[in-house]
């Protein structure tokens, strides 16, 4: 596996309270004044959540499209794509899929990630590699759609043996399994109008469909399959609601 990227090459952003100003301005013109007070865009309690269990060191954002709630001044911004769904460009720097993570096993002091585990084919494989390039002690922060309260509100949750299934069968990302079921509950529903530019057979390889659909209690489960300890977890995250939040902790 390539690992040739070092962490120092990174061009970390300085200034964390600029970074979220241009942010906002970015995605709101001059509206961006007072929205930004609105719980929703300035999430605070998600920061607050990210403060207290990536305290310090350096991480890792995995797929971050468009917006981070991460301390930028230590996270690496990544992608596999450089853009999602019709326009959003991505702010990433540096574009890898979630299972290819180019820095060396032991890197991070957490890898963190929203919304974007429910895109891959195969989770346990991405989860695995995430622990390798953890440190002892590491966390994985995870904000992920909750099944309820969500586009996939009219389909099943994922069973564990699934994914399972899934890890033993080695399932690449344009895995079609879901394709239909994604299709006919989601997209026909009207529940995702942004990504209506898709035909049906490149949802899964451009990396907008969620294959896989979860609660709280299904990610605690694959935390336990893969060796992590939940630290914390939340059923509906304040300021994004149709989230939930989990952590988990690599043990020494
Ligand atoms: C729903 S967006 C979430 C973006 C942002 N984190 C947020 O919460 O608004 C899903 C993100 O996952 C990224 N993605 C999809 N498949 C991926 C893969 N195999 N590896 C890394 N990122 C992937 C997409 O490019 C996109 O940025
Ligand atoms: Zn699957």
């Amino acid at each position: 596996m390539n690992q040739a990227i070092k962490i120092e090459d990174y061009p970390f952003i300085n200034n964390e309270a600029l970074f979220i100003q241009k942010s906002y301005f970015r995605e709101y013109g001059i509206k961006a004044v007072y929205k930004q007070f609105r719980p929703g865009i300035g999430r605070a309690w998600s920061r607050n959540i990210i403060k207290l269990y990536a305290a310090d060191g350096t991480g890792l954002e995995i797929g971050v499209g468009e917006r981070t709630i991460a301390p930028v001044s230590r996270t690496i911004l990544s992608d596999a794509f450089e853009s999602h769904g019709a326009a959003d460009m991505s702010l990433a720097k540096v574009f890898f899929r979630a299972d290819e993570i180019p820095y060396a096993d032991g890197s991070f002091d957490f890898i963190f990630s929203e919304h974007t585990l429910e895109h891959l084919a195969n989770p346990l494989k991405a989860l695995f590699h995430w622990k390798e390039k953890l440190a002892d002690g590491g966390r994985i922060i995870l904000f992920l759609p909750h099944q309820q309260r969500c586009c996939d509100i009219y389909r099943e949750r994922t069973p564990l043996p699934h994914i399972v299934e899934d890890y033993k069968k080695n399932m690449p990302d344009d895995d079609q399994t879901h394709v239909n079921d994604f299709y006919e509950n989601v997209v026909l529903r009207g529940l995702t109008p942004h990504y209506d530019h898709y035909n049906k057979e490149d949802l899964a390889s451009s990396g907008n469909m969620h294959h896989h659909v979860w609660i709280t209690e299904d990610l605690a489960e694959l935390f336990q399959y893969v060796g992590l300890d939940v630290i914390f977890s939340e059923d509906c995250v304040p300021d994004r609601q149709d989230s939930f939040v989990i952590v988990g902790e690599k043990q020494n």
